[in-house]
């Protein structure tokens, strides 16, 4: 089992940051570059706590650069704007206006947790504008928060020091990540092995993956585990997070593990609350803009 975990993860750590090079033969327009921050969204107003904090560190970060956001989620965009609470742009939307308004060079930074279905419709989105005559002379897409054995490392870490003081050894925390049929949802437990070497009393489960909950309350009782934990293993503390992970209905999380004799205690920040993982975004970002340093279009 942990070979082939392991296996997955080499295959997929030979993915490098996708650039893309744009022509740019007899063209003279001023150099200038914008970042564009994706995310799949949340319609939550309290999670937006996560965003706003990855969109102050990006700014201190690249000073005077234009930082835009893209959600790759046409549900809820389609709702913020209902409510006229915000109008987001999709990524397609986000890039056609940047080269409208004249950027040539554009970063993409995934805020994914994992390279899954949604980081792959990313590279493609910006793939297809590479195509576009006169567009940009470059775009180039950032890894997502889980991309190398560093990374998952980095986050093992950042993960254990968002857990409350008071938690004790022998009571479990449980964190929650979204899930996918993609083959990526191996990092969650190439991740779950690296945070065990640390503290054995951590897991991870998804709502929409590998291993899911019913695995997770195995595993917790073959521990005799009498308290965790719970919190999400998401950038922003939204809707699977109060409703799947900490909600009352009797198929949640805390209910189910409630209900099986556990006592569960609630954390809900995203993980974009905690800056030492939103660090690892950010050099992912950096990594991804030290790109255009090779460029030959570059002014
Ligand atoms: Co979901």
């Amino acid at each position: 089992m942990r070979a082939k975990v392991f296996t997955g993860i080499v295959i997929l750590m030979l993915s490098l940051p996708v650039f893309v090079w744009a022509a740019g033969h007899g063209d003279d327009r001023p150099f200038k570059k914008g970042i564009l921050l994706v995310t799949f969204g949340t319609s939550i107003p309290e999670a937006q706590i996560s965003f706003k904090n990855i969109d102050t560190k990006v700014k201190e970060t690249f000073k005077g650069v234009d930082v835009r956001w893209a959600y790759t989620s046409a549900i809820i965009r389609h709702k913020l704007a209902k409510e006229n609470r915000e109008n987001l742009d999709s990524v397609a939307m986000a890039l056609a206006k940047m080269m409208d308004e004249g950027f040539t060079y554009v970063v993409i930074q995934s805020l994914h947790t994992i390279r899954g279905e949604e980081y792959d419709d990313l590279v493609n989105t910006a793939n297809a504008f590479k195509h576009i005559p006169n567009g940009f002379k470059g775009v180039v897409v950032g890894n997502p928060l889980l991309s190398s054995q560093e990374d998952i490392e980095r986050v093992a870490k950042a993960i254990i020091s968002a857990i409350p003081e008071k938690r004790k050894k022998k009571e479990a925390v449980v964190l929650m990540g979204h899930g996918t049929p993609h083959p990526a949802n191996a990092f969650y437990a190439a991740l779950m092995f690296n945070l065990q070497q640390m503290d054995p009393n951590i897991f991870i489960g998804t709502v929409e993956g590998s291993p899911g909950i019913d695995d997770i309350k195995k595993m917790l009782k073959g521990k005799k585990i009498k308290k965790v934990y719970l919190m999400p293993f998401m950038s922003v503390a939204g809707d699977h997070a109060r409703n799947d992970m900490a909600g009352n209905e009797a198929d949640s999380w805390k209910s189910i593990l409630t209900e099986s004799g556990i006592k569960c205690n609630v954390v809900l920040k995203g993980t974009a609350e905690n800056d030492k993982m939103v660090a690892i975004w950010i050099d992912h970002l950096k990594a991804a803009d030290s790109h255009f340093n090779k460029c030959p279009h570059k002014k």
